[in-house]
């Protein structure tokens, strides 16, 4: 009699736990995002040279893609028959939804749409061998454990961004984008196309787009931060042509992807402006950006514009037959407009009331011609401003406000808040990882984002059509760098986008993110791997302080050092967290079970012990919730933030408030020092407070910060006094002075460990 195990997903899943050893069980635990059900039976179906499959047209891409995964992936001809075989099934309610039943004698992929059956593919695809991945499969046969998959996605919109402008990507590149997208059941790719930087797609009727503004004569060296700017003098650029275009969008749709292209308007338009200075309000001339940022010069909104941008959109939509136009509207100063005849003589004849309003004026113009086109247009959140266009779908980035009110207005929305979905931000607090934009978004938090905002009611909630991955590359100059910031993030917002909440599991996923280690292997994707890196954090115990070591993946050594020597020469096993009563440097990797085999990098910790480590703290605010690090008592824990960084677990940050710290050290001591610092990242609109007050029992300092443009501002008080308190008082530095990124909005203040001596 043969066993069959019918499990519902919670009893599947401790069944997948408890059996890790039995190699099949394994195997079927593997699949990435994870599907809805999957139900194990016994025996195998087994692939080989005399297998064969139905290419009968049912679903035409499907068949033809795994027809060629197999045969490019192995040296099997398949012959034509039915032992794996496509069943259109219209009971098969989601039409992205699939049936995959594997059975001895055949493989059976049943869905509505060619594209459910697609996502069975790739379902089957994470079944077979790696070696298929790359064609380099050379045994005679492949056993694939018999079970039943039952799978649909959660949302339909499921997207990955990239920007082309600040950098630029080969066409192969681009196909090789769009096949990860596919290969994890995402269906579209939102693709940046024009910004300040470059305008990268080719337009026939204006031809300086692709003379001038797909050109910048150079570009910024390092980090926008970092001061005085320099600049690489290499002229930079490049564009798409028509024919590529094509050949990208119908690759993509081959793949079931949709090409959603973006022409921003009316900000992020200098390269457009550069090459047609007429498109701007001053009509003067200008050049492509070489840096990165927020520019002051727009579009006008004068008809000669729209005359331009009409006729870009003719030939944008000849060639995406996507339904969506993406039009941008995000971070479009109205400095420019406020000082133009022409802008004001429209505010006035439009009876507008303000800039604002004729942000939404051109942004509903621009709607309505493309709804007469048959397409509809998405836009960032800031098209809210000043009214929504009428039939817009809203692209959530700053947050999710911009969702719960576009919701509520019954528009569509997709969520990419630079919270969750900035694949741009650094993903670890190694002090090594290559030069990024800034913020800090691991793996876990893209992992466990929620798309539809907690805020709203259900009927509220169907207006979120699902979520999206951006990557910026002001910071990615080249392909593997892409694909470093983009893997594994997807593969968590893929998770996110498709799986049913109630399955997501983070220890699970991470175990089916290190067995997809050898498919990306084969894939040759530059992937980040941080799963053999150690995090550490400060407990409490019996009010001592500890320090707590772990890694991400299981089943592994981590050895420790507390004398600076490498790991590798200490004998010792981490078995518990570590007393922190002294100064010291910490030492810490992860290694392969029993062996010397070093996973991951060196781990680093420097304790530098002092007289408030472990008193009490209090602050008056309350951080940002984006930069809380450890909360206050990270500030009095003997480890000072990272110089480079300030997105750790040791900086705090506050946007806009005055602060006041009070440290009580629970008895009047000898205080020789107070020293602490500040970030200065102005380019992120960060800047150090211009004085800092410390009060101790009985007397009062202040120190007055001279402006400078260094990165990290050390403030050091010397004093020769007994005190029990310690009140630091550091105002905000105020509002972002014009000519600097953020002008006119509030500074952030971002303080490091305060050092009592
Ligand atoms: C954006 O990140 N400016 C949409
Ligand atoms: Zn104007």
């Amino acid at each position: 009699m043969s066993f069959k195990k019918i499990v519902g997903l919670s009893l599947f899943i401790s069944f997948l736990f408890n059996c890790k050893n039995n190699e099949n069980i394994a195997e079927i635990s593997k699949i990435n995002p994870i599907p809805q059900e999957q139900i194990m039976n016994e025996g195998h179906f087994i692939l080989n040279q005399s297998t064969g499959i139905s290419t009968d047209s049912v679903f035409p891409i499907s068949e033809a893609f795994l027809l060629n995964f197999i045969e490019k992936g192995s040296n099997f001809k398949l012959e034509e028959s039915n032992d794996i075989q496509f069943i259109k099934d219209l009971s098969i309610s989601n039409e992205e939804g699939y049936i995959l039943d594997i059975s001895p004698k055949h493989i059976q992929i049943k869905a509505a749409t060619d594209q459910g059956a697609f996502y069975g593919v790739q379902t089957l695809r994470q079944l077979l061998p790696v070696a298929f991945e790359n064609g380099s499969f050379s045994d005679d046969t492949v056993k694939i454990p018999c079970q039943l998959i039952k799978d649909a996605p959660q949302f339909p919109y499921r997207g990955m961004h990239l920007d082309v402008s600040r950098h630029m990507f080969s066409v192969a590149f681009i196909k090789s984008y769009i096949d990860a997208i596919a290969m994890l059941k995402m269906n579209t790719f939102h693709w940046h196309l024009t910004d300040d930087q470059g305008w990268r797609i080719e337009i026939k009727s204006y031809p300086k787009l692709q003379e001038v503004a797909a050109f910048r004569d150079e570009t910024l060296i390092g980090h926008y931060s970092d001061q005085p700017h320099r600049y690489d003098g290499q002229n930079y650029g490049g564009y798409y042509t028509q024919d590529q275009i094509k050949e990208i969008v119908a690759y993509a749709a081959f793949r079931h992807v949709t090409v959603i292209p973006e022409i921003e308007m009316p900000g992020h338009a200098q390269a457009a402006i550069a090459a047609y200075p007429n498109l701007g309000c001053s009509g003067e001339a200008i050049n492509v950006a070489q840096k990165w940022g927020v520019f002051e010069t727009i579009y006008c909104s004068k008809d000669e514009t729209f005359t331009f941008l009409e006729n870009v959109l003719d030939e944008v939509c000849d060639l995406f037959p996507s339904k969506y136009i993406h039009i941008g509207g995000d971070e479009a100063p109205k400095t420019a407009w406020k000082s133009c005849d022409s802008c004001q003589s429209r505010i006035t004849s439009e009876a507008l009331s303000d800039e604002h309003e004729l942000q939404n004026y051109f942004i509903t113009r621009i709607e309505k011609y493309l709804n007469s086109k048959g397409k509809q247009i998405i836009g960032w959140d800031e098209i809210l401003e000043g009214g929504l266009a009428p039939n817009a779908t809203v692209m959530s980035w700053r947050g999710t406000e911009g969702a719960i009110e576009a919701a509520r207005q019954k528009h569509q929305v997709i969520m990419t808040p630079t919270s969750h979905c900035y694949f741009d931000y650094y993903q670890s607090t190694n002090e090594n990882e290559p030069l990024a934009i800034g913020g800090y978004l691991p793996l876990e938090k893209v992992y466990h984002f929620d798309p539809i905002p907690e805020e709203l009611t259900a009927s509220e909630a169907t207006y979120i059509l699902g979520a999206q991955g951006n990557l910026w590359t002001e910071y990615i100059q080249n392909e593997d760098q892409v694909e470093y910031m983009v893997f594994p993030r997807i593969l968590a917002m893929s998770e996110v986008v498709w799986s049913q909440p109630n399955l997501k599991n983070y220890d699970n996923f991470i175990e089916r993110l290190e067995h997809f280690h050898s498919r990306l292997n084969a894939l040759d994707i530059n992937y980040a791997n941080h799963l053999y890196e150690i995090d550490g954090k400060i407990i409490s115990k019996n009010n001592d302080l500890y320090y707590e070591l772990s890694t991400l993946s299981t089943g592994k050594d981590i050895r420790v050092s507390l004398n600076g020597d490498e790991p590798h020469l200490s004998s010792r096993f981490y078995t518990n967290p570590i007393h922190m009563d002294t100064s010291k440097i910490l030492k810490a990797a992860v290694f392969k079970k029993d062996t010397l085999q070093k996973l991951g990098p060196t781990f680093t910790k420097i304790f530098n012990f002092h007289k408030a480590v472990g008193k009490s703290i209090s602050i008056d605010k309350t951080p940002h919730a984006s930069y809380a690090g450890s909360g206050p008592e990270g500030l009095i824990n003997s480890i000072s933030g990272s110089d480079k960084r300030f997105g750790d677990k040791e900086w705090l940050g506050f946007w806009g408030d005055d602060i006041e710290i009070t440290i009580d050290l629970g008895e009047e001591l000898d205080i020789h020092s107070v020293a602490t610092r500040f970030h200065n990242g102005n380019g992120q609109w960060i800047y150090a407070p211009k004085k800092v007050s410390l009060e101790l029992d009985n007397d009062l300092l202040t120190h007055s910060i001279s402006q400078n443009s260094s990165i990290l501002v050390p403030v050091s008080f010397e004093v020769q006094q007994r005190s029990r308190y310690i009140k630091l008082r550091i105002p905000n530095y105020g509002i972002i002075p014009d000519g600097k990124q953020g002008a006119g909005n509030k500074a952030w203040t971002f303080i490091d460990e305060i050092i009592v001596n």
